[in-house]
């Protein structure tokens, strides 16, 4: 245990949040690296959650992971915020610091990026053409993720264009905005496809998509972890395409936010991913 045996209190706020699986995998970290911590979920409505916030610090919480619908409210409370949350206009992890300040960041784009690495080892960014389907917050995280890295080349496609337009105006001018429709045609230039649609989730339609059109040596990325197989990343297997799901994102999301929080960055091992697959799949 940590020196003084103080318990470092941490929370993840978000509105429903009962379903999150993060309590589970953080307090299992903690256990693992006898850290004296305790990570607890909380449920705030969306009025009362800025005064929630701000009281963070008060109530003894060194820290808290933000979720939906909280991440972009997040931004207002914070006294600092990083490059990246301010990019991705969200923030998914609030740190106290002295004077009861908090800094908001955001490491989805981390748990993007390092499941990629983890996944494919010869990655090279600068020859990536990345196809991103979909326009929401998650999209912001991918390609503000793939930018940091070097890929050059990144074409966004979302049903609703204007979406799609914006999250251009925000991120970056470089990113290439194309028709949803287009999008079986599209994928012959691509090298990375990323799904980030919520379509293919459980509850949700399969992503309507033809990869006739797809090289076999593209990377086929799916960020839904519920359920692990969409029909996406099927088709993709089928033909031989890498495929990787979301499942890595959300747990090196989570071990990004543990370091800010307690210096130790956790290792993703097997049974932190079978603590998300057992409850969560
Ligand atoms: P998240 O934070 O998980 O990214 P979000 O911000 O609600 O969630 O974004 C959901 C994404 O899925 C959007 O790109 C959305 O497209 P629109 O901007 O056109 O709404 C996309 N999406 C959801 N349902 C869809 C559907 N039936 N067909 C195509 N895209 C869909």
């Amino acid at each position: 245990m940590i020196a003084n045996q103080k318990t470092l209190k941490v929370c993840i706020i978000g509105y429903p949040v009962s379903h999150s699986l993060s309590p589970l995998l953080h307090n299992y970290w903690l256990k693992k690296y006898k850290i004296s911590g305790e990570y607890v979920s909380s449920e705030v409505k969306p009025d009362e959650i800025e005064a929630h916030l701000l009281n963070l610090p008060k109530h003894g919480f060194i820290g808290a992971n933000i979720t939906i619908p909280h991440k972009r409210a997040a931004i207002k409370v914070c006294s600092e915020i990083s490059d990246t949350a301010r990019k991705v206009g969200a923030v998914n992890t609030l740190i106290t610091a002295p004077g009861g300040k908090l800094i908001g960041d955001n490491t989805d784009p981390y748990g993007f990026i390092k499941n990629l690495k983890k996944a494919y080892k010869k990655w090279n960014p600068r020859q990536t053409k990345a196809l991103v389907l979909g326009a929401g917050g998650a999209s912001r995280s991918v390609c503000y993720g793939l930018l940091k890295e070097g890929v050059r080349e990144i074409y966004i496609l979302n049903r609703n264009r204007t979406n799609a337009e914006n999250l251009k105006t925000d991120i970056n001018d470089s990113l290439i905005v194309k028709s949803w429709k287009d999008r079986n045609l599209l994928l012959n230039c691509a090298t990375l496809v990323v799904n980030t649609t919520s379509l293919g989730m459980t509850g949700m339609q399969d992503l309507k998509i033809s990869l006739e059109n797809l090289s076999e040596k593209a990377i086929v990325y799916d960020i839904v972890y519920t359920p692990l197989n969409t029909s996406f990343l099927d088709a993709a297997r089928q033909r031989g395409n890498l495929t990787i799901n979301g499942l890595g994102m959300f747990l090196y999301q989570a071990a990004k936010s543990f370091s800010l929080w307690f210096g130790i960055e956790p290792d993703v091992d097997e049974r932190a991913k079978q603590i998300v697959l057992e409850r969560g799949i």
